[in-house]
């Protein structure tokens, strides 16, 4: 109920007013500490039954359900899904499904045998203008794919760190968590990019062959909080991802997908635009868009089979988590952002502390125009070495060894 599991119950209380979808039940361990927000979404006079196990709960409701929905901590999505799979449910799991390689081909195998595919919630992928402009790209129009790029800076306080036991965390328990803005709060972005590159449809995303990466951190966390990461596509596309929470000021994020005859940009929340390489811009507007609404309505037309597929099922998670976890193996180590470059921020107004570090949009602008990496350009660090899948059995033993440093 609480963090963003919050927001999917205000949507599906709105969905049910409009007929769309009925809640028959919750579940949060600490289901007691949400007494107001429970009277907010009106469980009592909607019939919602509410449970702190979620295993009783499935037991007890499964023979109501068509689908569970999963907004909790990245390290209870396989467990749960599993559980709702015995019950023959799919799930609508929150990004990312897992970051873990060999989590998530369990996870794909055990979705296989359900009547109806699990969603994965990257928000953007079914946004109309997005998958207009990916049709275009898949007729030729803008010519063959060269390279995308992905900037973005999406400040995070020093208590987003702090809000609960697996924030910023590279290993939780037994579990390889691995959380940071490349795997969870970017992740949208980070799989747009994927899906501009993939080749064979509408939906797909593309292949990976190999990653580089370079891994810093700036507050005082086990994770990285800033990400240098290069991809070399199967077609032989070069992605160029540069991403951080150790920043201060407005959020901001660029999908650049550059084509032989147009460079398209794509803002979410704001505008896209091509600009062909003979001097013409298109500029498309972007309607405001509930992406969790909308989510939700789209998952609910495949169940009911008016829509031939999820927009992203678990096996097309596999190039996203493949690239998070090249990414550790390649950096080999989460470096240190010089000390002298980092300062604090204090948001009065927010009453929140930010660390900003100096000279990271330079830095993001030569690694993703040039491909200069932060160590070669002064922040003090071997360069990454190039991982391809066939490195990712080093994964699990990369990150525990970083965890334990
Ligand atoms: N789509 C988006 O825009 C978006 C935004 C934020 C977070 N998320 C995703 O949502 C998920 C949850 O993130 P969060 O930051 O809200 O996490 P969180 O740690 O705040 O947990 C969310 C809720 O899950 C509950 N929970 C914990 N253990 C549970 C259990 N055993 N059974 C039932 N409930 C349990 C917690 O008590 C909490 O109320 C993550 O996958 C995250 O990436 C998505």
């Amino acid at each position: 109920m609480g963090g963003f599991a919050g927001s999917h119950h205000g949507t599906v209380a709105q969905l049910e007013e409009r007929g769309e979808a009925r809640l028959i039940c919750t579940c949060d361990p600490r289901a007691a500490e949400f007494g107001p927000q429970q009277e907010q979404w009106r469980f009592a006079q909607r019939g919602v039954k509410v449970f702190d196990d979620y295993r009783i709960m499935l037991e007890a409701c499964h023979t109501e359900l068509d689908a569970v929905v999963v907004p909790t901590p990245i390290q209870l999505h396989a467990e749960m899904h599993a559980s709702a799979a015995a019950f023959g449910l799919p799930c609508y799991l929150e990004k990312p499904a897992t970051l873990d390689h060999a989590e998530l081909e369990g996870m794909i195998a055990l979705d296989a045998r359900l009547s109806k595919a699990s969603l994965v919630g990257f928000n953007f992928v079914i946004e109309k203008p997005r998958l207009a402009l990916k049709e275009r790209l898949l007729a030729g129009e803008f010519g063959g794919m060269r390279g995308a790029t992905l900037t973005a800076v999406w400040p995070r306080p020093t208590i987003y760190f702090q809000r609960n036991e697996w924030a910023g965390r590279l290993v939780v328990g037994d579990h390889v968590v691995i959380d940071s803005c490349l795997g969870n709060a970017l992740a949208h972005f980070v799989y747009d990019l994927l899906f501009w590159a993939g080749r064979s449809s509408v939906y797909s995303c593309a292949q990976l062959a190999a990653v580089r990466a370079e891994l810093y951190r700036a507050h005082a966390i086990e994770g990285a909080d800033t990400f240098f990461v290069e991809a070399d596509t199967s077609t032989g596309v070069t992605m160029r991802f540069a991403l951080s929470h150790a920043c201060s000021g407005p959020s901001s994020q660029s999908e650049e997908v550059i084509c032989e005859r147009a460079t398209v940009r794509y803002v979410v929340g704001q505008h896209a635009e091509v600009r062909w390489t003979d001097g013409r811009v298109e500029r498309i507007g972007l309607e405001p868009f509930d992406s969790l609404a909308e989510n939700h309505l789209e998952y609910y037309r495949y169940l009911r089979g008016d829509s031939p597929r999820p927009a992203a099922t678990l096996a097309d998670s596999r190039p996203f988590v493949a690239l998070n976890n090249l990414a550790y193996v390649s950096s080999g180590e989460i470096s240190a952002i010089p000390p002298e470059l980092i300062s604090p921020e204090r948001d009065e107004k927010e009453q929140k502390d930010y660390l900003n570090v100096r000279g990271l949009q330079a830095a993001q602008d030569q690694f993703i125009l040039r491909g200069t990496w932060p160590s070669v350009a002064g922040w003090r660090r071997e360069p990454g070495v190039v991982a391809t899948l066939s490195d990712l059995p080093r994964f699990h033993d990369v990150v525990r060894g970083m965890a334990q440093r």
